[in-house]
């Protein structure tokens, strides 16, 4: 029996540099794909994956993001006294049940695989997620489920460890980690190694892993003793890849799209497509496209 994936872990430490100036006072985190943050988006993926409590490992000029997960007390109730009960409704269906967040801080920006490990005392002895919050994914594909969902029904499925990947050209993988892939199953493939940003031209495959994971404890202690990897930092990579050697990984393709809104044109494709997807705003969307576009 493999135990339940309860708890996830969303590393928000990032300075968000490639979004200056707009991330100069403000975490890229609470950007806004249509008129939700980025990091809303990507814990609403992790509920509906049946996630129940959300680890936050923030830094210096992030506090925003935990006011963003409480109550606002002067705002719900000027909604309340002026009858806006929709928006007051909607504020809180997203509000997590008192108790289901944590906050750490990462104290120094040493890597992922360092963020992650940051969260040792609060995940404990259980099977976690990771979710990378500058990847925001869509439930467009035929299972009709976003990432987490998928990869944990992998992990329902066959235990061990689950990383989600996507295919890209073989002239980008040397800007992320990737996997070697094995042997096919039914919605999942055995992974049978993993680099973190390799040399160009040296890829294993051009499957990259692609930001949302599912992880045993036993990960913390190696990413305590890996050391720095690539670009000088501790690498989640690199602390899986000493897993590996003791337990199973498996790769889940995702169903659906993903935009990577940590590049600017990730980021606006996102606010397209999540637009597009809105009854409101897809007609006005559509005719002010198509003007650009000189149709
Ligand atoms: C991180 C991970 C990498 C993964 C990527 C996805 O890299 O280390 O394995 O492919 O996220 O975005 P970063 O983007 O922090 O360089």
């Amino acid at each position: 029996m493999t135990k339940p994936v309860r708890k996830a872990v969303f590393p928000v430490a990032g300075l968000g540099t490639r979004f200056l100036p707009a991330t100069k006072a403000m975490p890229k985190e609470m950007l806004t794909v249509v008129d939700r943050p980025v990091l809303q988006h990507v814990v609403d993926e992790a509920r509906e994956a049946g996630i129940e409590h959300f680890i936050f490992v923030t830094g210096r000029g992030k506090a925003v993001i935990e006011d963003h997960f409480d109550m606002a007390y002067e705002l719900e109730a000027t909604l309340q006294a002026r009858g806006k009960a929709k928006e007051y409704a909607a504020l809180m269906a997203d509000l997590p049940p008192a108790g289901a967040t944590s906050f750490t801080r990462q104290q120094a920006p040493l890597g992922l695989g360092h963020a992650v490990w940051c969260a040792r005392e609060i995940v404990g002895d259980e099977p976690f997620a990771v979710l990378l919050p500058d990847m925001v994914t869509m439930a467009s594909g035929a299972r009709g489920t976003r990432c987490l969902a998928q990869c944990i029904e992998a992990h329902r499925a066959h235990g061990g460890n689950v990383i989600a990947v996507e295919e890209v050209s073989p002239e980008e993988t040397h800007q992320y980690g990737v996997v070697a892939k094995g042997a096919e199953r039914a919605g999942s493939f055995e992974i049978t190694g993993m680099v973190e940003k390799p040399a160009k031209g040296t890829a294993p495959s051009n499957l990259i892993i692609s930001g949302r994971y599912v992880l045993q404890p036993q990960v913390f202690d190696l990413l305590g003793k890996v050391g720095k990897g690539a670009g000088g930092e501790i690498q989640l990579t690199d602390g899986m890849k000493a897993l590996a050697a003791t337990q199973a990984f498996s790769g889940v393709k995702f169903d659906g799209a993903t935009y990577d809104c940590g590049s600017k044109a990730g980021f606006l494709s996102a606010n397209l497509a999540f637009g597009m997807a809105r009854p409101d705003l897809a007609p006005t969307l559509r005719a002010q496209m198509r003007k650009l576009l000189g149709e």
